[in-house]
């Protein structure tokens, strides 16, 4: 039995940072983003002897895994198993499988790369159960046991990744909008294609160092609120003001844990400042946020995309990548 799957990045409007359980990938508080419809991941799963993993890089050159990948992918799929297990749907399942990546998605440069790869994972472990087909909702626990952000690609368009209760399923995804209900895009402008010393998952452990994380939590209800809001009410401004203050103060959190992890680069501030005063003088619908790493997501509506193009364009020394609001991971046929 061969099963492929499909997936893509997203880009978090409300950011995860924090876990409440490290494990487990639990979250501290919610988060919310927009899933893309590139650049796109593949994955081909089989049951195998033993467990083993490939994987392409952008340009279809298999890049030889780290000790550190490959035990991160063996313990989701330790995870994924045990999860199984527990809602009694493991039957059948594989001792052990082997695992193709075709990733499109440049590593460690703040785009989601770890979301990509384990929600498409997700879904291909998905297809291995018998009987009835595992829910949406199971799917995005399944991924959020590989990478936190991976649980916000079981559905299309605007996730919200929410806490309930305990446990190792208490937290999953949820439909806000869906992508034919808002369509933005999304033009990343990648300064620098370093790959960052320290990830997602060392930084997460260390967020609750910082003395302004217990205030960031405090005020990610209010925040999730306004999203959501602006989302269902297509109030670009509202986004705007909501999805930036919570992406500073996620980098002013990263700034000040213990060690300090400090992604944003000149690049990143200069291009921050050339958009704010391109949108004063424009009108442009458009707003700027950015992961783990110097990467400047420009998220905007069809209006100002030509502008925005233009400005991205412009910046020496960037790499872009043109995305916008995409669809959910999903099996392919072969
Ligand atoms: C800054 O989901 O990449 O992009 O579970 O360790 O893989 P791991 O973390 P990950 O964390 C994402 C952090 C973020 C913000 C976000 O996407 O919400």
């Amino acid at each position: 039995m061969i099963i492929r799957a499909h997936s893509s990045p997203n880009i978090a409007l409300i950011k995860y940072w924090g876990n409440r359980n490290n494990e487990w990938r639990l979250p501290a508080a919610d988060s919310l983003s927009m899933v893309l419809d590139f650049p796109t991941v593949r994955a081909t799963i089989e049951p195998a002897e033993k467990f083993s993993v490939q994987s392409y890089d952008h340009n279809g050159i298999e890049k030889p895994q780290s000790e550190t990948s490959i035990k991160r992918l063996q313990k989701h799929w330790a995870l994924t198993k045990e999860f199984l297990h527990t809602i009694e749907r493991d039957e059948g399942l594989p001792e052990n499988i082997s695992i193709v990546i075709h990733s499109g998605v440049p590593p460690a440069i703040g785009i989601a790369s770890s979301a990509a790869v384990f929600s498409c994972l997700a879904e291909a472990y998905g297809a291995l159960v018998q009987s009835n087909p595992l829910s949406q909702k199971e799917i995005s626990i399944l991924g959020r046991l590989g990478a936190g952000s991976g649980a916000r690609n079981a559905w299309g368009g605007y996730v919200a990744l929410e806490n309930h209760g305990e446990g190792m399923g208490s937290a999953y995804g949820r439909q806000i909008a869906r992508e034919t209900d808002w369509l933005l895009h999304d033009i990343i402008l990648v300064p620098d294609q370093k790959e960052k010393k320290i990830g997602s998952t060392e930084g997460h452990a260390m967020a609750s160092t910082s003395r302004l994380f217990t205030e960031r939590i405090r005020q990610i209800p209010r925040r999730m609120q306004e999203c959501i809001n602006a989302l269902q009410t297509k109030d670009f401004e509202k986004l705007r003001n909501i999805s930036e203050e919570d992406a500073l103060d996620m980098h002013r959190v990263m700034e000040t844990q213990n060690p300090p992890l400090r992604y944003l680069s000149d690049a990143t501030h200069r291009i921050i400042r050339d958009i704010e005063n391109l949108r004063s003088s424009d009108k442009l619908n458009v707003l700027y946020t950015m992961d783990a790493g110097p990467t400047v997501h420009l998220i905007c509506t069809e209006d100002s995309l030509t502008t925005v193009e233009a400005f991205a364009e412009a910046q020496k020394d960037c790499i872009i990548f043109k995305a916008k609001t995409g669809g959910a991971s999903h099996l392919k046929n072969i």
